[in-house]
């Protein structure tokens, strides 16, 4: 069995893109851009990931436009960070030489908690909805895209795509998924548009697919697009496994370098991603409010539903999708344990993303080429990391002495 093991360390392309192995670090929003600068907080975190042998790391979570950050501490791509990006990417090569370096390419869409936007006046999505995760900051509702504002969207994808190649980046991971602005296009439960952009799966994924063509067409055939999208969303009306095929398949003819199958949204059903301890056990220990503490400790098991842990627990359901298309599969969700990435490699998958294993473990591929089968991670998926994006300072793993 460990030839699967080998196949995890040799190298491969993503695209055109040369990756000395098959391991990648997840998109895990950081929390380390104060106001929207990312200095040597990100660019240490990243050196630790890059040092530890992955073959790509992935900056998470960078957005088109000001006003597709989730709150104001969110980078954004822009000329105003040109310098700071260029030179964390440098310092990343310069570490590990061979290393490759991605993005997150995304907005935020409908939900925004930003009070006072710089573009627009509330947050945009493809129909008007209720606002939750900004309702407690003033931002109650989001309104409805006109033609006008989805064509800008796509330019700001151009412009931050660009942008992202002239820094120094080697690929750019568009964010399809986990409620996300674009993934709210694609969702019947979020986009109940009667145009050319609602409706029919076609028209739900008109948008999407035009942001893959722009981006694709702006950066050029040696730069990798990757796609995250939902198997599900784990939500009434909203995608399921089958719908999610097909989506896969749009974008396989589209042109896509590599697919990333997830699932769960953010506003309302994080869990389906963040699979182990609730979110709430971080959230009620950090809160210092004793009101809001309360509140937490009363809704907590409503706003976050249990879904246990358990490894690789989106394989069978990416499998399907892996049959489906032509395009380059990453697995990504709960490949914690050596044999659980023997397993991903075995099934066929080409690449893989590690997220909170790496949040643990930053040393983790070297760790495994020296330790084989006998390589124990120690993430006990508590999900207290992805509690601390919003704290000061950003995420590390609470159970690590030293580290990330
Ligand atoms: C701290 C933290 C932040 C995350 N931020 C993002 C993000 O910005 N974008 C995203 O697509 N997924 C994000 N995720 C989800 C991961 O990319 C991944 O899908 C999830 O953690 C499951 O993979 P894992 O079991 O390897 O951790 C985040 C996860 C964590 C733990
Ligand atoms: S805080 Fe540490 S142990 Fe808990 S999920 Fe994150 S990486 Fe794993």
């Amino acid at each position: 069995m460990s030839e699967y093991l080998d196949r995890v360390f040799s190298p491969a392309s993503l695209g055109r893109l040369a990756l000395k192995n098959r391991i990648i670090k997840a998109a895990t929003y950081e929390g380390k851009t104060p106001n929207g600068v990312p200095g040597d907080n990100l660019k240490n975190f990243h050196k630790k990931i890059v040092a530890g042998g992955v073959a790509m790391t992935t900056i998470g979570y960078c957005t088109t436009e000001a006003d597709g950050r989730i709150n104001d501490q969110m980078m954004w791509l822009h000329e105003g960070i040109r310098p700071q990006l260029t030179n964390m990417i440098s310092v990343l090569k310069e570490i590990a030489p061979d290393v490759k370096v991605s993005g997150q390419l995304t907005h935020c869409g409908n939900f925004s908690k930003v009070r006072k936007m710089q573009r627009l006046k509330r947050p945009l999505g493809p129909s008007r909805a209720f606002n939750m995760l900004g309702a407690p900051s003033g931002v109650p509702f989001a309104g409805a895209m006109t033609l006008q504002d989805i064509e800008y969207l796509i330019s700001t994808y151009v412009d931050a795509a660009k942008f992202m190649a002239s820094v120094g980046f080697d690929a750019a991971e568009i964010h399809f998924g986990h409620g996300y602005g674009l993934s709210q296009f694609i969702s019947p439960r979020t986009n109940k548009r009667t145009d050319e952009y609602g409706g029919s799966l076609d028209n739900r994924m008109r948008l999407p697919l035009q942001v893959l063509d722009a981006v694709k067409n702006a950066v050029g055939d040696d730069f990798a697009i990757t796609g995250k999208m939902n198997m599900t969303d784990g939500v009434r009306d909203g995608i399921k496994l089958p719908e999610a095929m097909a989506i896969a398949s749009m974008f396989d003819k589209a042109g896509i370098d590599a697919l990333i199958c997830s699932g769960g949204t953010s506003p309302f059903n994080p869990m389906v991603y963040f699979r182990g301890e609730s979110l709430a056990t971080g959230l009620i220990e950090q809160q210092k409010n004793p009101i809001a503490k309360l509140g937490l400790k009363l809704t907590g098991s409503k706003m976050f539903r249990d879904y246990p842990y358990y490894e690789n627990y989106f394989l069978e359901d990416a499998k399907q999708i892996r049959d489906r298309v032509n395009c380059q599969m990453i697995y990504i969700g709960g490949c914690t344990e050596a044999e659980s990435i023997e397993q991903v490699m075995r099934e066929g998958f080409d690449f893989v993303q590690l997220g909170r294993p790496l949040i643990k473990d930053p040393e983790y591929v070297n760790n495994l080429r020296a330790q084989r089968l006998n390589y124990k991670n120690g993430c006990i998926h508590c999900n207290r990391c992805a509690t601390l994006i919003e704290a000061p300072g950003g995420i590390h793993c609470p159970l690590n002495v030293q580290g990330l």
